[in-house]
């Protein structure tokens, strides 16, 4: 086996172990399942936590107590207090096990509105600053600690790969040596050093490394996607982080949503126990992930056995109905489907932790030294940390004639709608999940970049005047562009390829204005990933990338312009830990790559005063098709990669269609010729019961653009037989988690017609009524879609089907049908 056997620094302790015997001794199933449960704040009461001895709750991306965005240290520390002393109210006689709250902080607090936010750790790896992260987990333990809170899932220790992924900007580096020097220094900031009094102390939080394992390594970057690297590539790529986050005490592993070689890595028993405890020798807990063990095969959300067996303590179980999950796990654990010894160690894991944190000599939430104390949260102290880290994280790209940095006593031009934009300055992970959907007021004592230009332009006596599109008054000596990404986090960041498309062409244009105008232009560009900018570049006199910053966008001015005496109190020291593409499809590409040609190498990043040779000819043209993210297609002549065609009988009986015929007890399905050989699929039901076909895949698609664009479902029918009972069109996302609208009428009225496109607008499916309106709220169906065409009926009905995509901008008023 490949793996190592690593040494943590915190040691296995006898008493602690002897203490742990004697709780567990006294705990019934049905107290150490609750150990077990972790439900969300919003689906849990303190009834709830002291009836079924609720052993961890979290909070997730955006999730804030009461519902309002807006609460303050002391309204978070009120409810851990409710949750505490639920845990703690001995009036049923159980053994008292302290309860703990885990939280996604993942650079900076990010749910809390004022937190210090850093930037991501994309950002971070160009700094190369190991110390520099240790300092960034100490902050961050502290206003965490300030909010009440005891657990952290960060830090992230995914060694991206593919820069597709919509979680890159999560990765410090594509480098596993990198990670590795950052992951122990994270959770030894976070934690606290192992072997001296800081560990667990009231100023530090527990941390977790995610997500377990190969995250970053998924075929085409596609996130909850399948990792097919052999094991030792496994081992050396995806593990690095790991063995430096268990070096350094880390005491809790998230297990990743993601596969390896098609099996999910919560229900991975190989991974999680014999390569993770037996192996590694991690003594902590692993926590599943968001509901991350209903996608094990075989089992779902609120009953799964095989997450438990394969190695998983915790599960997150955000579920309104994780009660259901509790009593199946305590049947499953009396009728030793789960083993009572492995519910024991799963327990004992999490004990350990406890202890380990000092939890149980800990009075509650508010009693407790930084609970409460609103002025840690974006303490000045903190900011300059985050500051520090932004001028350190920038990227210099090109310079021509070395015109960075600039003079601050010049006339100077702002342009570009990422001057003035924390959201976009944010990117994901703050104050809402995705980062969308926030203003300025939600990141009070932040600075924008525009701030930090206007300080350094103002102190020397410049002038600067701001508009977003680049016009002015009078003409400037230079103009300072910012531009770049939205805000993204998982899923909704994955991309088809690394084309920079996010204003259609206006940034570019903007620049190429400036630039045509006799004006010097710098590029600052806020990015979550390396994107194809060429046609940008070769535009711009000077290109830094900014990343995402953070609450501290004034750290950008520090760096661009120098002192007014000429001198340069921050020269710009950043480098690239991701190559950078040549071409949008240049995926994957990655340091050590056999034939690795990018266009900037790994390390790259110009200094000031060297001699820049890029020049402003970088070839612009790219293949039309990139663009073409309009538009997702389903079917064309065959199931496009990744969806493939399931059917399902009335008997429970599922078939993946593999050659080109499939069939069941209810429906039967072949591949016909339309205009081709075999470019559609006949469907066949039989009226023997509910049958239904769908196009299918495991990984996730994301659909809240097309739904905010306008978007429809199309798809190419002809019906030869009537359907007999009503016909349903479903969008899937997952088992039971469904959105059904009846198109009986409208296949009816096309039998015997012949070809015809039927265009059905995505905001006609319903939210509620199926039950995902139960399990998901509705707005997040649209992120999970597995099976975004499927027929079902119980009738009788033949058809036939070709064209299926799904298509911003093509909806009409109501289900629409044309000629094709
Ligand atoms: C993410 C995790 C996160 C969890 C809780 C999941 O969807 O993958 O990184 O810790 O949600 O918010
Ligand atoms: C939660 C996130 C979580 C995600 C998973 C969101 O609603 O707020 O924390 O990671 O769902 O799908």
């Amino acid at each position: 086996m490949p793996w190592p056997k690593v040494t943590s620094v915190v040691k296995p302790d006898a008493n602690l172990e002897k203490r742990i015997d004697d709780l567990l001794a006294q705990m019934s199933v049905a107290e150490k399942v609750g150990q077990m449960i972790q439900p969300e704040i919003k689906q849990v009461t303190p009834q709830d936590i002291k009836d079924y001895h609720i052993g961890s709750v979290l909070n997730g991306g955006g999730s804030v107590p009461d519902n309002n965005r807006y609460a303050k240290a002391a309204d978070w520390v009120a409810l851990a207090d409710r949750f505490f002393e639920a845990a703690a109210d001995g009036s049923d006689g159980k053994v008292y096990i302290p309860i703990m709250w885990g939280t996604d902080a993942v650079h900076g607090v990010g749910n809390v509105v004022g937190a210090t936010l850093f930037p991501h750790n994309i950002a971070l790896g160009a700094t190369d600053n190991p110390e520099l992260i240790r300092q960034i987990g100490e902050v961050t333990a502290r206003e965490i600690a300030a909010i009440g809170i005891d657990w952290d899932f960060s830090p992230t220790v995914a060694v991206a790969r593919d820069d597709r992924w919509g979680r890159t900007y999560e990765s410090y580096a594509e480098d596993p040596e990198l990670v590795r020097a950052y992951a122990g220094k994270m959770v030894e900031g976070l934690q606290g050093a192992g072997d001296t009094s800081d560990f667990l102390n009231q100023t530090h939080v527990i941390a977790t490394a995610k997500h377990f394992i190969g995250d970053g390594g998924t075929i085409n970057g596609i996130d909850r996607g399948d990792c097919i690297d052999d094991e030792q590539t496994l081992c050396d790529i995806h593990g690095a982080g790991y063995i430096s986050a268990i070096e350094a005490g880390v005491q809790s592993v998230m297990a990743s949503f993601n596969s390896w070689h098609g099996e999910k890595l919560h229900g991975h028993q190989h991974l999680l126990t014999t390569v993770l405890k037996d192996t590694m020798g991690f003594d902590g807990l692993v926590v599943g992930d968001w509901n991350g063990h209903g996608f094990i095969e075989g089992a779902s959300v609120l009953d799964c056995p095989h997450a438990i067996n394969a190695g998983l303590d915790i599960f997150m179980v955000p579920d309104p109905d994780w009660k259901t999950l509790f009593t199946n796990t305590v049947e499953q654990i009396n009728s030793g489907v789960i083993p009572m010894a492995r519910a024991d160690d799963a327990v004992r894991r999490i004990l350990r932790v406890k202890l380990r944190a000092g939890l149980f000599e800990r009075d509650k939430p508010s009693c407790r030294p930084l609970a409460g104390r609103d002025e840690l949260i974006g303490a000045p102290e903190h900011r300059a940390v985050a500051r520090q880290a932004v001028r350190e994280s920038l990227v210099l790209l090109k310079n021509k004639n070395n015109l960075l940095p600039l003079s601050p006593s010049q006339r100077v031009l702002v342009a570009g709608d990422g001057a003035e934009n924390l959201s976009k300055q944010a990117g994901g992970w703050s104050v809402t999940w995705q980062g969308t959907g926030t203003s300025r007021r939600d990141f009070p004592g932040a600075s924008s970049v525009l701030d930090g230009i206007r300080d350094a332009v103002g102190a020397a006596g410049g002038e600067l005047e701001f508009s977003e599109d680049g016009s002015y008054q009078q003409k400037p000596d230079v103009a300072i562009v910012v531009w770049g990404e939205a805000p993204y986090a998982e899923m909704q960041g994955d991309v088809q390829n690394l084309l920079y498309k996010e204003s259609a062409g206006r940034d570019w244009a903007l620049l190429q204005r400036l630039r045509a105008e006799g004006i010097p232009v710098v590029s600052l560009f806020i990015t979550g990933r390396p994107l194809w900018v060429n046609r940008e570049l070769n535009a711009s006199d000077a290109f830094v990338v900014i990343w995402q910053p953070g609450s501290e966008g004034a750290g950008v001015g520090d760096v661009i312009f120098t002192a007014a005496d000429g001198s340069v109190p921050h020269p710009i020291k950043g480098k690239l830990t991701f190559s950078w593409p040549r071409d949008p499809d240049q995926v994957p590409l990655n340091l050590g790559d056999a034939d690795y040609e990018p266009l900037f190498a790994y390390g790259y990043g110009l200094r000031y005063g060297e001699v820049d040779t890029l020049g402003d000819d970088l070839p612009e043209a790219y293949d039309a098709r990139f663009e073409a993210s309009d538009a997702m297609p389903i079917f064309n002549r065959r199931p496009i990669e990744p969806f493939g065609i399931v059917l399902e009988g009335c008997r429970n009986d599922r078939v993946t269609m593999t050659g080109n015929s499939a069939q069941t007890t209810s429906i039967s399905v072949t591949a016909v010729d339309r205009e081709v050989q075999e470019d559609a699929r006949r469907a066949v039901w039989n009226g023997a019961g509910e049958g239904l076909v769908a196009l299918t895949t495991r990984d996730r698609q994301v659909m809240v653009d097309y739904l905010e664009n306008n978007g429809a479902l199309l798809f190419d029918v002809k019906v030869d037989r009537a359907p007999s009972a009503a016909v349903i069109l479903r969008l899937g996302c997952g088992p039971n988690s469904n959105s059904d609208l009846e198109i009986t009428d409208t296949l009816t009225n096309l039998t015997g017609q012949g070809w015809a496109r039927v265009t059905v607008p995505l905001r006609l499916f319903p939210d509620v009524g199926s039950d995902f309106g139960l399990v998901l709220p509705p707005e997040e169906f649209f992120y999970r879609i597995l099976e975004p065409f499927t027929l079902v009926t119980s009738g009788e009905l033949d058809l036939r089907f070709s064209y299926v995509e799904v298509k911003k901008a093509a909806a009409g008023e109501g289900i629409e049908v044309s000629a094709c």
